[in-house]
């Protein structure tokens, strides 16, 4: 088969590499790719969000079978536009994807149909929201409405703080439009776990569960980022809790989504937090997480592409679904200073004996050489038979990737390992 991935970062390069297991794979195309994606795809110049552009490829090569990882081309469309082409594709139509793309419709559903999420206010007006925020119990969590690359969620822990970032968003606009309306919810404390599941609609299935580390510095300090390092299993994430969260999270949310008339198929991502009142929504994606994706795939004991073909042919319940029983860890290793400037450009080496998968995320090819290419350039991820045998792993091969001005967390996976002992 002809295979069609778009996007260009390191969940994207982590679905190729797993896809290419698959005896059903003759050519993997990746729209843009990237640098390090061009080892094991064929990437073609095509930005992920020119809808018309990937759309026209696809038709023009004959693809059998198209994955759409990011979320921009979901909520724009992209999966309608294939279907509307007769192109097979993985991902949810624009009319589901707004479980992520709007965090005013994904709070709304939760309420109407009784999921566990922080209580919550939408504004629309800036007044309404400074004057709410007077008596608001802080700290308090402030969220644009519509995508924001990760970064609008302000969590305040100050009045000050909470009005600033009402401003920043509703009149300065440092969001565009996504900012227009706002979330204020309740400040919600715990562990995170991240829950990518398959669904085909009728089914969901959950794959192992994860945990990002979110800051750019040691001990969870610095700036948010898009991702520095993932374990999985989340040892946080038991069997009984595991069993809560589908009881009262991820089959009523696919049959709210269902009642809606906006049927999930893809990859339904739950961001939950483990909260003294039991597990709650901080987040939907409506896509494969990243940097979660870098471990989770890596303990996929199945052929990836039939699984999700299966989520799009509706047939999720007779297909095999199996976790190996071991663990994973992806160190990301960044450009020194993301997220705030960087210099990138410089060569990335690999030694030979590399006992990892190497997931490239920011990397540009010149003259034959890969080079460094934005914040976040790629993931180390290793697999052992324990937490601690994965964690050492990946970061006894961390130092057999090099690169200029590389920058990485020491500590990925430590809480974890804490929370185990
Ligand atoms: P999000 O982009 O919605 O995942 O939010 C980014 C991060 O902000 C989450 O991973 C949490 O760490 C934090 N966060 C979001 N909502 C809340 C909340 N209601 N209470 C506490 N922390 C939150
Ligand atoms: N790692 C969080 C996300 O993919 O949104």
């Amino acid at each position: 088969m002809k295979i069609m991935v778009v996007g260009g970062g390191g969940r994207e390069h982590a679905i190729i590499k797993k896809i290419k297991q698959s005896p059903k794979v003759d050519t993997i195309y990746a729209l843009p790719g990237n640098g390090g994606i061009a080892k094991d795809a064929v990437c073609v110049n095509i930005g992920a969000k020119d809808i018309d552009g990937i759309v026209k490829f696809a038709t023009e090569n004959k693809i059998d079978y198209a994955i759409v990882a990011p979320d921009d081309p979901l909520v724009l469309g992209a999966v309608d536009a294939f279907n509307e082409a007769g192109i097979a594709c993985f991902g949810p139509r624009a009319n589901a994807a707004i479980i992520e793309g709007s965090k005013i419709f994904s709070k709304n559903l939760m309420k109407k149909y009784g999921i566990p999420t922080a209580a919550y206010e939408v504004f629309t007006e800036m007044n309404a929201a400074i004057e709410y925020l007077k008596d608001a119990p802080i700290p308090t969590v402030i969220k644009a409405d519509g995508l924001a690359l990760g970064k609008g969620v302000v969590i305040a822990m100050t009045r000050e703080e909470a009005v600033d970032a009402v401003r920043s968003m509703m009149e300065d606009k440092v969001f565009g439009a996504s900012g227009s309306k706002i979330v204020i919810e309740e400040f919600l404390t715990g562990p995170e776990v991240s829950v990518l599941s398959f669904t085909d609609g009728n089914v969901v299935v959950p794959m192992v569960s994860s945990m990002d580390h979110k800051r750019a510095l040691d001990n969870d300090c610095g700036l948010n980022t898009g991702g520095m390092g993932t374990i999985a299993p989340n040892p946080y994430y038991t069997e009984d809790i595991a069993k809560l969260c589908m009881e009262k999270i991820f089959l009523p949310t696919i049959n709210a989504m269902n009642a809606e008339g906006r049927t999930f198929k893809g990859c339904l991502y739950f961001g939950l937090m483990l909260t003294p009142c039991g597990p709650k929504v901080i987040e939907y994606n409506c896509r494969f997480g990243d940097p979660e994706t870098q471990v989770v795939l890596p303990l996929l004991d199945g052929d990836l592409l039939e699984i999700m073909m299966a989520c799009t042919n509706g047939t999720l319940a007779d297909t095999s679904v199996k976790f190996l029983d071991k663990s994973a860890c992806c160190v990301i290793m960044a450009s020194e200073g993301y997220p705030g400037k960087y210099q990138s450009g410089y060569e990335i080496t690999v030694d030979s004996d590399i006992e990892a998968e190497v997931y490239v995320a920011g990397a540009k090819l010149e003259n034959g050489a890969i080079l460094s290419a934005g914040g976040r350039v790629l993931g180390v991820t290793a697999t052992g038979e324990s937490l601690a045998d994965a964690i050492d792993k990946a970061y006894a091969n961390v130092p057999k990737v090099k690169f200029a001005n590389a920058y990485y967390r020491h500590d990925i996976g430590a809480r974890a390992l804490k929370a185990l002992n």
